[in-house]
């Protein structure tokens, strides 16, 4: 990169582009978001995602998981849809098509659960936040899309590129250049330091702490990017804003300490954030 194109957007939350609540606003207008995820035993990504995106202000959150996942979806967050899915019918269709804006990876698996539902949701052409496993089935079949934000830790930024993690994490900018060249888009490269790209300008978001290293919390910030390209953030402001609302909600929770912080923490100071951009 020149390093023009280089820009540090720590603590930046002003000036990204959403204009405050209208008076008359009304859930409709606040974007709907439709979240993918939770194959057996993983209902707890696509809960803590679905609820990041009602935190960041979406009107209206559905999620499309097992059947068996009712309960743990719906307790304590009765706030939030439901679509149970065995197999992909007309009415996940519907639930697909219903929506502003897709998510779709957390707690995906890799089986022909997923790997259905990933397929019917790239069917509708819709803009999305593809993360976790939706991001390691890209992988097996690589393509290009102009209107989705991909969101790999490391690990799955080696799987896209079919190169080792040591090779991502030794050059992480050339790694963010290739992932954006191969797939388009908007990539963000998470980890210390993560790395926002559009083919344009690189935003480096040095934000967050390793209170953030415990399962869950790329669930969140993927919540919070869907939530706020839901509210009319283009894909580029959206990806920075949630980085940083993301790990400065982190730097906040962490006050309480940064060993055994929950990615549920940051809920309280992501709202506190995101009324500030
Ligand atoms: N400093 C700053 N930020 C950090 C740090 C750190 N030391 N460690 C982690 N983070 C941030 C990352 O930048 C990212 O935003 O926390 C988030 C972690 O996201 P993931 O690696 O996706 O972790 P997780 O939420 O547990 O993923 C859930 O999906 O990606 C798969 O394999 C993963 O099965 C797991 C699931
Ligand atoms: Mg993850």
């Amino acid at each position: 990169f020149p390093p023009s194109d280089i820009i540090n957007i720590a603590h930046r939350l002003t000036d990204l582009g959403m204009p405050k609540r209208a008076r008359n606003s009304h859930k409709g207008a606040c974007g709907k978001v439709t979240v993918i995820g939770g194959d057996i035993g993983m209902a707890g990504a696509p809960r803590l995602a679905a609820e990041s995106c009602l935190r960041s202000g979406a009107g209206l959150v559905a999620v499309i998981s097992r059947p068996e996942h009712l309960a743990i979806i719906n307790n304590g967050r009765p706030e939030l849809m439901f679509r149970g899915c065995e197999l992909v019918d007309m009415e996940v269709y519907e639930r697909l098509g219903w929506a502003d804006i897709l998510l779709i990876g957390p707690g995906l698996g890799k089986h022909d659960w997923g790997y259905n539902l990933l397929k019917a949701a790239s069917l509708s052409d819709k803009p999305c936040v593809m993360d976790a496993d939706a991001l390691n089935l890209l992988a097996l079949e690589p393509r290009k899309q102009r209107n989705w934000v991909l969101t790999p830790h490391a690990g799955e930024a080696a799987r896209l590129l079919g190169i080792e993690t040591a090779d991502v994490e030794s050059d992480r900018f050339s790694a963010v250049k290739a992932l954006q060249a191969k797939y388009g888009g908007v990539v963000v490269l998470k980890g210390a330091g993560t790395l926002i790209f559009d083919g344009t300008v690189c935003h480096v978001a040095p934000v967050g702490n390793p209170g953030l290293a415990s399962g869950g919390s790329g669930d969140v910030l993927g919540g919070i990017i869907a939530g706020l390209m839901a509210q009319g953030m283009t894909l580029m402001d959206a990806s920075s804003a949630g980085v940083v609302i993301h790990g400065v909600a982190a730097d906040m929770a962490a006050k309480e300490g940064e060993r055994g912080m929950l990615a549920c923490d940051l809920f309280p100071f992501i709202r506190l954030l995101v009324d500030n951009i």
